[in-house]
């Protein structure tokens, strides 16, 4: 049932492409020029008069929100907000039958997220899901959504459901934009034409398991982490971090970027390692500076670049390359080397990575 593999985490970590493959099929075309979602065609008319989209989940679902929003807004020009379930639920939240609120939970049976779906009915919003589990309580619940057929997920710690979601949300993006008319021909093609090869360039990002298995050896006894990214690539580093915690219980924090200034900076020494997301992007320079600042206080720096970046390769400790791509894509590579790097620190630590203690694979109950 694990396909030789050692833990369900580590096979759902590489089935990955496969299952990106399967999310997009009937969706993205051959040609990769155009991407179809049945529920936009359905329901053309109350996706485009919405003013604004509210996005509701927990975890690494709200994890994948993040990214979603920033791709829909750059796209589509409409205002996203993302919130935690749990505190949307209880807080008497602004929401009319002008909102569309996208619920995002791979389960499907989370509760709170539940809970935020009935409420956000009840005050008129038309209701989106993004799921895995087909027929789950909350795809029940909504009136239109898209699966993301990833395919059962087993391990508690999600990884395979969390890039099916970022691609969902890429779709959702890219379908919406092209109708609403706000974004142009050059964009939306190169977009989906690189959204379509993103399946080989995650199966060349697991290229690097055995690397990242060596490097988890040096860093299996620290005692804290922190996760920097910016852009699309802050929610990466959330995400990076969740995993750490989740399955190796070493504190770890993800943060933007710039915000380590602002704090978090006084945590760095020689014993803390810093995981920092330095793709080659329109962030480039300001992350670039940003680790000249963990290096000057003798921070360890674990940078995950672009292929062939030769200027912060020389700056850092240890060096993770990834294949290029459109920057709104990156969190689709950039994310498999940190669920490696966590799964490989779990394992050296002897945890028990498919049912890490006191976690749950859904939270049904508040
Ligand atoms: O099934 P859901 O997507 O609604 O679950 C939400 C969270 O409970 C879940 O993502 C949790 O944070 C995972 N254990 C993260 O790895």
């Amino acid at each position: 049932e694990k396909g030789g593999y050692p833990h369900f985490m580590l096979k759902e970590i590489f089935e990955q492409p496969e299952c990106l493959t399967n999310c997009m099929r009937g969706r993205v075309n051959v040609e990769a020029t155009n991407v179809t979602l049945s529920a936009v065609i359905d329901y053309k008319k109350q996706l485009l008069s919405a003013k604004r989209i509210i996005i509701v989940g927990c975890g690494t679902s709200w994890h994948a929100g993040l990214i979603g929003k920033q791709i829909i807004e750059s796209l589509c020009r409409i205002p996203v907000e993302v919130e935690y379930a749990s505190e949307f639920r209880y807080r008497n939240p602004v929401v009319t039958d002008k909102d569309i609120v996208v619920a995002i939970s791979q389960s499907g049976e989370t509760a709170d997220t539940l809970a935020a779906v009935r409420l956000a009915k009840q005050c008129g919003a038309f209701i989106y899901g993004i799921c895995n589990v087909i027929g789950a309580s909350i795809p029940r619940a909504t009136d239109t959504g898209s699966y993301i057929h990833v395919g059962p997920e087993i391990g508690v710690a999600s990884t395979k459901a969390f890039t099916g979601q970022v691609t969902v949300l890429t779709m959702l993006a890219l379908a919406l934009a092209k109708e609403r008319g706000t974004v142009d021909d050059d964009t939306y093609f190169s977009i989906v034409r690189e959204l379509s090869v993103i399946p080989q360039k995650m199966q060349e990002t697991l290229e690097l398991n055995d690397r990242i298995a060596m490097l988890s050896r040096i860093f299996t006894y620290a005692r804290n982490f922190l996760y920097l990214g910016r852009g699309y690539n802050y929610p990466v580093a959330l995400e990076g971090a969740l995993k750490l915690k989740e399955i190796s219980y070493i504190h770890a924090e993800g943060y933007p970027a710039a915000e380590m200034k602002h704090g978090p900076i006084a945590l760095i020494d020689s014993d803390m390692p810093v995981v920092v997301i330095a793709t080659r992007n329109s962030m480039y320079e300001k992350v670039l500076s940003n680790i000249q600042e963990i290096k000057a206080r003798k921070g360890k720096v674990i940078a995950l670049v672009t292929k062939g970046d030769d200027t912060i390769s020389k700056m850092v400790d240890e060096v993770i390359e990834l294949p290029d791509t459109q920057e709104c894509l990156e969190p689709l590579v950039a994310t498999i080397p940190l669920q490696l790097l966590a799964y490989h620190i779990a394992v050296c630590k002897g945890k028990n990575v498919d049912q890490p203690r006191n976690l749950a694979k859904s939270v049904t109950v508040e």
